[in-house]
């Protein structure tokens, strides 16, 4: 019996020594921003390197705004100027060897074709970000659609 005794009192002794160090420190999270305690301030995450003068990447899904495969840095785009379309807009792609914006940035929202980029398609980093050697945060089992219409790959 009082062996029984002394075990439970055991037990009970460690419990509230567990329940007293849980409430004294507070739990381990691992969110998006690491394992550093609530209250304070995680490492920031290292910068990703821009891949400049890249290969163009394959687009995931169809309706995917492409990446892209240079560097962007210091390129104004404002109400004044627009310099991705002084390489990209129609009449400059044959100096510049830049692929056209398509036909789906000139239409508006009820689908009429405009005779220049649509304001909606005027601000090009809203959709379009340069490619970089970044690791996707969270991970997801994403399939792309031809893999999943054929797996075996053979066409
Ligand atoms: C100096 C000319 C120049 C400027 C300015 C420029 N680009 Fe480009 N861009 C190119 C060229 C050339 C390519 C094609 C590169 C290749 O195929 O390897 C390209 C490729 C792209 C692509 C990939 C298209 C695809 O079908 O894969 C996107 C998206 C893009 N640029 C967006 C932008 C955006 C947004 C800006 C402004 C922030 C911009 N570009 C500014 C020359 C330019
Ligand atoms: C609202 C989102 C959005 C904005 C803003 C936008 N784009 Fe796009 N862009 C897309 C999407 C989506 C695609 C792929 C499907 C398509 O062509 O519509 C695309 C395709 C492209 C392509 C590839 C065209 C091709 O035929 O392969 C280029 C180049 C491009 N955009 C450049 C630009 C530039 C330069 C700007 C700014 C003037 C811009 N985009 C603004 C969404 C956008």
């Amino acid at each position: 019996m009082l062996r029984i005794l002394a075990a439970a009192a055991l037990i009970l002794a460690g419990l509230t020594s567990v329940a007293l160090t849980q409430e004294t420190r507070p739990p381990e999270v691992a969110g998006l921003r690491g394992t550093a305690p609530l209250a304070d301030n995680s490492d920031s995450p290292r910068m990703p390197r821009v891949e400049d003068g890249a290969m163009r990447r394959v687009r995931n899904y169809p309706e995917q705004p492409p990446t892209i495969p240079h560097h962007i840095d210091g390129y104004q785009v404002d109400r004044n100027a627009n310099q991705c379309l002084s390489c990209h807009a129609r009449a400059r792609t044959g100096e510049s060897g830049a692929p056209m914006v398509s036909i789906t940035h000139f239409m508006d929202r009820e689908g009429q074709f405009l005779a220049t980029v649509s304001p909606r398609r005027y601000f090009c980093n809203q959709c379009h970000v340069p490619q970089v050697d970044a690791r996707p945060p969270v991970e997801n089992d994403f399939v792309d659609i031809d893999s999943l219409i054929n797996p075996t790959g053979r066409q």
